[in-house]
């Protein structure tokens, strides 16, 4: 589908962002892996995550759509049963990287995973390392690519160096924990996003953390009856960006996650000059000294009011330490660094290129053709802001992030822009074309 975007004269309004994909994910497979039932408010109604409750039907969960709910009823930690067709996965990483940590602790079943063209690219041997090492069975497609099968076992407690600093892989290794003898410590080369170690604290798991070093030890049962999914961080960077690159724009965006390890975006665009008021550390406060003793992290998620308004921007440098904290907004950095002012610099991203797209190929390929001035790195790319962009069309490749980049795009540009293949932002945030409409009413 081809969906145009013209420019506008300003955005005004508040929106609430969609539910938060990472954490949607996350409660409906730790619900499953509970054998009571669990409730989950505000979970995602969109393709990646509709796959999750597909894939988790798939192994023998119920899952009842209640007016304003989820109602999860699990099989428990190791009684998920292999079906006799593959998984289907659709276009979801974290489920694929994710759902095998539980289903590796089942002895004796083999499951196979598959998705669509894009996941047949996505490298699952960060995950098949640590899971064999646990001792499971994995076995690949070119040794690294889905489909790919896992067989069950009895696991044992690791001692892991991630190699990367991936939530996913992290999430994956500590969710097998769970069901594996002993205790499992995973350490972290950069912080990544930490919404599995909270949520798992919030399920009564035995998981500490120290620094970098995250520690889980085996339950025989989770305690979990409801979770609820705050807005998501990711989705709303797209709004953000919107308000910030539109002359003239005041736009609020309401009941955002502002977890710290998810707005890495915000303290960059605050850096380049954004106008962006509201608290980005409401757990500070609350929190003592810093301190590497072990403590259990935070149950909870916390969440904000954000306050957007249009304003000269300056280029900036993202170093390799922040990329994990932005990871899915760094194509959205490229995008407001040509209209800044001056040099903006990624580096240190090359896990852009294992994403739903080469995000590194496709973002520098994508504003080019709309006139911007961006060159391509090894590991990231370099903007020379020129305080806009005229226009044109750019190809989404399939991937939410690049479509709705291309719609914020066309808001803040000369001529408008064409986005081909509008219809993948439904990946993440059906409803992210009325949104922003809503703003230019
Ligand atoms: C995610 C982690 C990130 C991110 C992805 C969601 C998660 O991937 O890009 O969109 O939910 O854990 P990596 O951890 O592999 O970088």
């Amino acid at each position: 589908m081809i969906a145009r975007w013209e420019p506008v004269r300003r955005l005004r309004g508040s929106l609430r962002p969609p539910p938060d994909k990472s954490i949607s994910h996350r409660a409906a497979l730790l619900a499953a892996m509970h054998a009571e039932p669990v409730r989950v408010h505000n979970y995602l109604d969109a393709a990646d995550t509709n796959a999750t409750l597909r894939a988790l039907r798939a192994v023998g969960v119920l899952v009842e759509q209640r007016p304003d709910e989820l109602l999860i009823r699990g099989p428990g930690l190791r009684s998920a049963v292999a079906p006799a067709e593959p998984i289907d996965v659709g276009n979801a990483g974290t489920l694929m990287r994710l759902l095998p940590g539980w289903l590796a602790a089942n002895e004796g079943q083999r499951f196979t995973l598959d998705g669509d063209a894009s996941i047949r690219q996505r490298p699952v041997d960060r995950i098949a390392e640590p899971l064999r090492l646990m001792g499971a069975g994995v076995q690949a497609s070119r040794r690294r690519y889905p489909p790919f099968t896992i067989t069950g076992a009895r696991l044992r407690a690791i001692d892991y160096a991630l190699p990367v600093a991936s939530a996913q892989v992290k999430s994956c290794v500590l969710i097998a924990a769970l069901g594996a003898e002993g205790a499992t410590v995973v350490t972290e080369p950069l912080p990544s996003r930490d919404h599995t170690e909270r949520m798992l604290s919030r399920a009564g798991a035995d998981v500490s953390v120290a620094g970098p070093r995250i520690c889980v030890s085996t339950v025989d049962e989770l305690g979990l009856e409801e979770i609820s999914v705050p807005g998501d961080a990711s989705s709303a960077a797209f709004l953000i960006a919107a308000g910030l690159l539109v002359a003239g724009s005041r736009i609020v965006i309401e009941e955002v996650g502002v977890n710290r390890t998810r707005t890495g975006f915000l303290r960059i665009l605050r850096r380049m000059g954004a106008i962006i008021e509201g608290d980005l550390e409401p757990e500070l406060a609350a929190r003592g000294p810093d301190t590497t003793a072990a403590a259990p992290p935070d149950a909870d998620e916390p969440i904000a009011e954000l306050d957007i308004a249009n304003g000269s921007l300056v280029g900036t440098e993202v170093s390799p330490e922040e990329v994990p904290l932005a990871i899915d907004e760094l194509p959205l950095v490229a995008l407001v660094g040509c209209f800044a002012d001056g040099e903006t610099v990624v580096r240190g991203a090359g896990e852009l290129r294992i994403k739903e797209s080469d995000r590194i190929g496709a973002v520098v390929a994508g504003l080019r053709g709309l006139g911007g001035d961006v060159e391509e790195i090894d590991d990231g790319f370099r903007v020379q802001g020129t305080g806009g962009l005229r226009g044109g069309r750019l190809d989404s490749r399939g991937d939410h992030r690049l479509a709705m980049l291309g719609a914020v795009a066309g808001l803040a540009s000369d001529e408008g822009v064409e986005v081909v293949g509008m219809e993948a932002a439904g990946v993440s945030y059906p409803a992210f074309a009325d949104d922003l409409r809503a703003l230019t009413s």
